[in-house]
């Protein structure tokens, strides 16, 4: 697998280019600043009367409209939420000039056809593999984020060279970008989503700390013992991978791990990853994403407010008022 760094970079394909961000969240902060400090010349796209202007202004960066933005850039990022991207490219799609490129920090739109770009455009990925808060204070402690890049359509010749230049220019070429493509991307990161990271162990976490509460221990220890310990374990395989995780911790630690990673994760779960990962690329979740947000996001909704008013939440509190 082939790294490239800001060494194999021609930072020259962004050089005099003028590079609209649309949304200005989470992802469209961070890369607009760090572009910005990277010399780019940038300008946000937002919808009328939206709620991030002032924030963006407040940087001192030119909003515009959505069209308008289009119709500006060389380069266009869509880095508004993912189910809104249907719509906002059906409103965008006039102005994008020709020739252009329109870039994604993740491939769900593209790979399940939920916008289908003209052909005339270089369409690439860079994703950055984190929060954009940690975009930007990576690139401004003189570090970055590792990102992976793609070409779908390379309409001019130089669409990977416009994709690595971007990727650059947030930084992410001074830890790394990992090649892929949008379906490989977008399949990998809805299947952690829903089968390892954020989906599985959460709920891990939760169902320990019922099973000790339920089982006469305190909520406060409980929630210490399973939730509690998950960063030191995520700073460990961070710092050490999953075998000198094992070797830094206790040998009865160790051979409890041993004994009962396994019985959890037994094939019965190996199985339901699969079966998630074969719906993920039958574009089951992408359908339900866009179902959820066309109906006002109910069950999303629902599930923040039970989730908040939940005994193990509860606890937390009790544990960590200030928090
Ligand atoms: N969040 C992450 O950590 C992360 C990491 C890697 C990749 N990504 C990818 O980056 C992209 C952006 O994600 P995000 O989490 O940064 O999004 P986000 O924070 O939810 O984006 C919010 C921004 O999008 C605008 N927006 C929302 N709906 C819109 C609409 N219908 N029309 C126009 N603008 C709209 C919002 O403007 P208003 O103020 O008008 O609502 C706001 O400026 C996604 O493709 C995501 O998969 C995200």
């Amino acid at each position: 697998m082939d790294w490239i760094r800001d060494a194999d970079i021609d930072p020259a394909a962004l050089s005099g280019k003028r590079v609209a961000i649309i949304g200005y969240g989470n992802q469209g902060r961070a890369q607009a600043l760090n572009l910005r400090d990277s010399g780019a010349e940038v300008a946000i796209g937002l919808r009328e009367g939206s709620a991030s202007q002032a924030e963006a202004e407040r940087e001192q960066l030119t909003v515009l409209s959505l069209a308008a933005a289009a119709a500006w850039a060389d380069v266009t990022m869509m880095l508004a939420p993912d189910e809104h991207h249907a719509a906002i490219y059906g409103e965008i799609a006039q102005s994008l000039r020709e020739g252009s490129a329109l870039g994604f920090s993740h491939g769900l739109s593209v790979r399940f056809g939920l916008i289908s770009p003209r052909y005339d455009l270089d369409v690439f990925l860079i994703a950055p593999k984190g929060p954009g808060t940690a975009l930007r204070s990576l690139y401004l402690d003189g570090k970055g984020m590792i990102a992976a890049w793609a070409v779908a359509q390379d309409a001019s010749g130089r669409a990977r060279d416009i994709a690595l230049a971007y990727g650059g220019a947030i930084g992410s070429g001074r830890a790394g970008l990992i090649a892929t493509s949008f379906a490989e991307e977008a399949e990998a990161d809805l299947f952690n989503e829903q089968a390892v990271v954020w989906g599985a162990v959460p709920e891990l976490l939760i169902a320990g700390y019922e099973t000790l509460v339920d089982g006469g221990c305190s909520p406060e220890l409980a929630y210490l013992e399973c939730v509690g310990e998950l960063k030191l374990l995520a700073d460990l395989i961070e710092a050490r991978g999953i075998a000198g995780m094992r070797e830094a911790i206790s040998n009865t630690a160790e051979l409890g791990a041993l004994l009962g990673g396994r019985r959890i994760v037994d094939n019965g779960v190996r199985q339901r990853m699969a079966d998630i990962l074969a719906e993920v690329r039958a574009g089951k979740f992408a359908a339900a994403l866009t179902a959820e947000a066309g109906a006002g996001y109910p069950a999303l909704n629902a599930e923040r407010r039970e989730n908040l008013s939940s005994e193990i939440e509860n606890t937390r509190r009790r544990l960590k008022p200030a928090s």
